[in-house]
């Protein structure tokens, strides 16, 4: 089902239907579609402030910042909870202004996108433990069919240790953990009147047919200055013990689609946080395999633009970006023909692939005059510049001949 947006945006009084966001690969808030183009989150001050603040030489490495909107939660007398945005936050218009069309609530989508397993499969793979019901032979892999005609339609195979398959829901699994988590939170502590500030994105894979994305945490240190001492020691923990350590960088979450078989091969961070370097090198290899044969058109243009971002990065003085991610994604739909392709299946297509690097996450970072009144630090982040070196040695090492 496919839920119309008939809603016209410009007009302050009516609101905006949120719906969850398909192609959320990491993150631990509910990415939401506010439209075809823009993505929204909870807004955290420190993000906002960054975005308004931010240097030129970075827009063009980072998703368009579009402004910030009032949410509400709005909830039916079954209990089902819709989020809706009202593009103004000093408009005091009611709810019903929100079209009929578009009032299927989060709840009924979450649901119907669980309804071939239920809920089971899905805390199978939120618990990690469906990498234990799966059998070595797809070691711990979820497949995520789509069928882009319908975003809201694509399905998911989930594949057990006999080897059956199963549909288990509609998102990637993990952008799903994170909707209903978030929405859980909210309707416990559900209140009419509150309004949530929420901070709108250009959506950085509206232009992909088949996204295929790597969310990778930058740098050497996770912890915001913020941090409690708690957390602190947690993240700390959780750099020491992954590649965040030893290559500046780790796998926060990773779509990649199989054309073969027309699925999205889906990884978390808790997979990402267990690799070892090495893991780590054959993650990016698989991140650039599309099942068939390895994307070796996309090496050259994903190392030019993490070179130019890294040269960026270098002239930032003071700014640490802190638990922020890195965003690499390609289009998954090869249009390649049949003579650009090697015998042995590795293809030669160079005609511009589409391939994009962003920054995204900045709700920790911080930099001289930001407005928390932290630490100043001296000197551009060299915990991002070594995992970004890292990042290029990596992919430019990747054995294209194999
Ligand atoms: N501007 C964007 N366009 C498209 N996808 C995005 C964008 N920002 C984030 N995402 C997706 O949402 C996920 C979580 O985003 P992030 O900002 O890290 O959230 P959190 O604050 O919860 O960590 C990312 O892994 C990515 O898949
Ligand atoms: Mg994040």
């Amino acid at each position: 089902m496919v839920v119309q947006k008939n809603l016209d945006i410009g007009d302050p009084r009516k609101g905006i239907v949120l719906e969850p966001f398909i192609h959320q690969v990491g993150g631990h808030m509910s990415m939401m579609k506010y439209d075809d183009h823009t993505v929204c989150k909870p807004l955290v001050s420190q993000e906002q402030w960054f975005y308004e603040s931010l240097p030129t030489a970075m827009k063009q490495f980072t998703p368009q910042y579009k402004g910030i909107v009032s949410v509400h939660l709005k909830k039916d007398s079954m209990g089902n909870m819709s989020l809706i945005a009202f593009p103004h936050t000093d408009n005091h218009s009611t709810l019903d202004n929100t079209s009929k069309e578009a009032s299927m609530t989060i709840w009924q989508k979450l649901n119907q996108a669980n309804t071939n397993s239920g809920d089971h499969t899905f805390v199978k793979w939120n618990q990690g433990t469906i990498t234990n019901a799966i059998k070595d032979s797809c070691t711990g892999k979820a497949l995520l069919k789509t069928d882009l005609q319908y975003h809201g339609d694509v399905s998911s195979l989930m594949v057990d240790s006999n080897g059956n398959q199963a549909e288990v829901n509609s998102y990637n699994p993990w952008g799903l953990h994170c909707h209903k988590q978030h929405l859980n939170r909210m309707s416990s502590k559900y209140n009419e009147n509150k309004l949530h500030q929420f901070i709108l994105l250009e959506n950085v894979v509206s232009k992909y047919k088949y996204p295929c994305i790597l969310d990778l945490k930058m740098g050497t240190r996770q912890h915001g200055d913020d941090a409690s001492e708690e957390k602190k020691s947690r993240q700390i923990k959780k750099c020491e013990q992954s590649t965040s350590a030893s290559l500046g960088v780790r796998i926060c979450g990773m779509q990649v689609y199989q054309a073969i078989t027309d699925q999205y091969l889906c990884k978390d961070k808790y997979y990402g946080r267990k690799l070892s370097p090495d893991g780590f090198r054959q993650a990016l290899y698989q991140f650039l395999h599309n099942g068939n044969h390895l994307r070796t058109d996309l090496v050259e243009p994903i190392v030019s633009q993490l070179k130019a971002l890294l040269s960026i990065i270098k002239k930032q003085n003071s700014y640490r970006f802190y638990s922020s991610s890195l965003l690499i994604y390609y289009e998954g739909l090869e249009k390649a023909t049949p003579s650009d392709c090697h015998p042995q299946g590795h293809c030669q297509n160079t005609k511009h692939p589409k391939v994009d690097v962003r920054m995204i996450d900045f709700a920790h970072t911080t930099y001289k005059g930001s407005r928390n009144h932290h630490t100043v630090y001296d000197g551009p982040d060299h915990g991002y510049i070594f995992g970004l070196e890292n990042l290029v040695k990596i992919i430019k090492n990747i054995p294209v001949g194999e």
